[in-house]
């Protein structure tokens, strides 16, 4: 494909990018490796409303979650279901990239059509094991395989999305597909592998950043703005149980460190953190400043405040995000249109059920 006139491949993607997660921060990551400049459209509440049921985040925090994936240059807010060429030329873009699993209107029509046709439509890997559907199901069965420690420490739920009504003898290979299996080189591909300059003030933060919410985005965006490397300390999946009980966190920790990764402040993360910030963890990181946001800090094990030490060192800091976004409120939604939700995750599933096996149909009647 073409450059523009001053050498820089413009891309373009689109999506409905809901519950944004890794999946979709790592579709991002590969679209951009195909240019320089990256434009990713976003549709509105209404347009995914008519076309596959309504969205758990709204237009406005799915922009501004999109907005902060290191690899987005810019967001186009509005973007029509369907790609078509003028919206291409509109943006100054080669092409298109999509994951490789196939997205339909409500009629069933490929919403990538006009662009394939016209040869300006690229297909990166989908992230298998990961979807809003999945997600979704997590937060209303309250299931627990997820967890890293395995069924001998935890009871074991409910499969997913099969209990969510879906038929699990006709499951589709996109969004059916429900376990991750984490790498060293996904995380080097979302890593910065940076590390600070001589001179740079390190911020420390720590906590759960289950399933990453605007909450988290506009706390980290602040923290960003008090020193010049910004270190996520993740709290293991016990850890985190503990003090929030119920089946969280809705994300293993291999999934939060992707999604925490993918965050345009985040210079590093620790995979695992220590639940109170030591005297050690200070010194070997070489942290000047470490932060909270405005949810309550939880006491340690033993009762004592896991914040001790930096506070009496005088480097700790509260900070207000001014927004009061929690995960536990994200479930509280999911839980209250719980029906809508489960009927939406249903009809995706059967409409690519149904397409596989149209497509397997012609293969069939190509080889007669
Ligand atoms: N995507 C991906 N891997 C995933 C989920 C999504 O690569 N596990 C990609 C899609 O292929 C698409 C982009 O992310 O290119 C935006 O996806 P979106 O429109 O939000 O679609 P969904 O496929 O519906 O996402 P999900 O299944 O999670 O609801
Ligand atoms: O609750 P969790 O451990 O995921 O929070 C991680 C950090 O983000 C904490 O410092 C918390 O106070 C902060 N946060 C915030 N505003 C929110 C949600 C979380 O400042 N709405």
């Amino acid at each position: 494909m073409s450059e523009n006139s001053n050498g820089i491949v413009r891309v373009w993607c689109d999506g409905c990018y809901d519950m944004v997660h890794f999946g979709h921060a790592n579709s991002l990551r590969q679209a951009k490796a195909l240019g320089d400049y990256l434009i990713v459209g976003i549709h509105t509440d209404e347009e995914i409303t008519r076309h596959k049921g309504p969205p758990v985040f709204t237009e406005q925090e799915r922009y501004k979650m999109v907005r902060g994936i290191k690899w987005v240059n810019e967001v186009v807010e509005g973007a029509p279901y369907i790609t078509t060429l003028e919206t291409l030329d509109k943006y100054n873009c080669d092409f298109c990239v999509h994951g490789d699993d196939i997205t339909m209107t409500a009629d069933g029509v490929d919403t990538y059509h006009l662009v394939k046709a016209a040869g300006r439509y690229k297909e990166v890997k989908r992230t298998a094991g990961v979807s809003t559907t999945d997600v979704v199901g997590r937060m209303l069965l309250m299931t627990r395989q997820h967890f890293r420690q395995g069924p001998q420490e935890y009871e074991v739920g409910l499969e997913g999305s099969s209990a969510l009504g879906l038929d699990s003898r006709a499951r589709s290979p996109w969004t059916g597909c429900s376990q991750f299996l984490p790498t060293t080189q996904k995380i080097i591909q979302f890593s910065e592998g940076k590390e600070p300059k001589p001179g740079d003030k390190v911020v420390y933060v720590a906590g759960a950043f289950d399933v990453f919410h605007v909450g988290h985005l506009d706390f980290l965006e602040q923290v960003r703005n008090e020193g010049d490397f910004l270190i996520v300390g993740l709290h293991t999946d016990p850890a985190v149980n503990r003090y929030k009980g119920s089946n969280y966190p809705i994300m293993n920790l291999h999934e939060r460190v992707l999604s925490v990764l993918a965050c345009k402040y985040v210079s590093e993360v620790v995979i695992g953190a220590p639940y109170a910030v030591t005297e050690e963890l200070m010194s070997h990181f070489h942290v000047d400043m470490v932060c909270h946001g405005q949810t309550s800090i939880m006491p340690d094990c033993d009762g004592s405040d896991p914040y001790a030490v930096p506070k009496k060192l005088g480097k700790f800091k509260l900070i207000d995000s001014h927004n009061t976004m929690t995960t536990e409120k994200i479930v509280d939604r999911i839980i209250r249109h719980r029906l809508e939700f489960e009927t939406r995750n249903y009809k995706k599933e059967q409409k690519e059920v149904a397409l596989l096996e149209a497509m397997e149909r012609c293969k069939l009647v190509a080889k007669s």
